[in-house]
């Protein structure tokens, strides 16, 4: 399992890549476990936070100023990432993203998928979560679910993101299915689509590749 397809090793790499980037202490290895959850500061928040609207504005598309300058108004670079599970802090939306691109591109690159447009990396990242922004509202005990912002995950993503730029059909399929199981009927928690529309739509296996990633950040290099 450890050999997995160097899976273990990329772990690694991707880890200290991502805590290099973040300027924060060496990966932590004790006995096999690595503690790779760190948060970052808000002055690594900041930085990042100029890094990634240069990407985004890197991106050619009508409609992308626009994009920007509303998802800017409405607090994507303040917001969390959850409540409790990821990212939990103010910044903590755009540095689950940025942590997902380190993985998304290394893992690209290590399957020799190189026909995937440098756009859609930026898109797929930065705003298949376009859902979280004014989702969550800060209270004196952490974050708590806004129960005035619109429901749904993925498809509102889309929704709010259809209504500043026009999508490819990679970046739809990639964006609606990126919660994998999580967002299927079965699971019942927001209930986007089946498990049988999942498996068909896992047959494009980019967006299998980006639902690992966004997984495995979530669960492994954020805390
Ligand atoms: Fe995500």
């Amino acid at each position: 399992m450890s050999e997995y397809l160097g899976m273990s090793y990329t772990g690694i790499v991707i880890a200290e890549r991502v805590n290099t980037l973040l300027k924060v202490p060496k990966v932590l290895k004790q006995e096999n476990k690595m503690e790779l959850g760190i948060n970052a500061t808000e002055e690594q928040i900041k930085i990042i936070s100029e890094e990634v609207e240069q990407k985004m504005l890197s991106v050619k598309r009508d409609g992308m100023e626009r994009l920007v300058r509303i998802i800017k108004k409405y607090g994507y670079f303040e917001s969390p990432s959850s409540t409790k599970h990821h990212s939990a802090y103010k910044g903590g939306l755009v540095i689950h993203c940025y942590k997902i691109e380190q993985l998304f591109r290394q893992l690209l690159d290590k399957f020799g998928i190189i026909d995937f447009p440098e756009e859609s990396i930026i898109i797929c990242c930065y705003f298949h979560d376009f859902c979280k922004v004014k989702q969550y509202i800060e209270t004196e005990n952490g974050f708590k679910t806004n129960p005035n912002n619109k429901k749904g995950h993925a498809l509102l993503s889309l929704e709010r993101l259809k209504q500043c730029i026009t999508l490819t059909e990679d970046e739809e399929l990639i964006i609606k299915y990126h919660m994998g199981m999580y967002g299927t009927h079965e699971f019942g928690y927001v209930k986007e689509y089946s498990i049988r529309e999942l498996g068909r739509a896992f047959n494009n296996r980019i967006a299998k590749l980006f639902y690992f990633c966004d997984d495995m950040s979530s669960q492994f290099l954020e805390k």
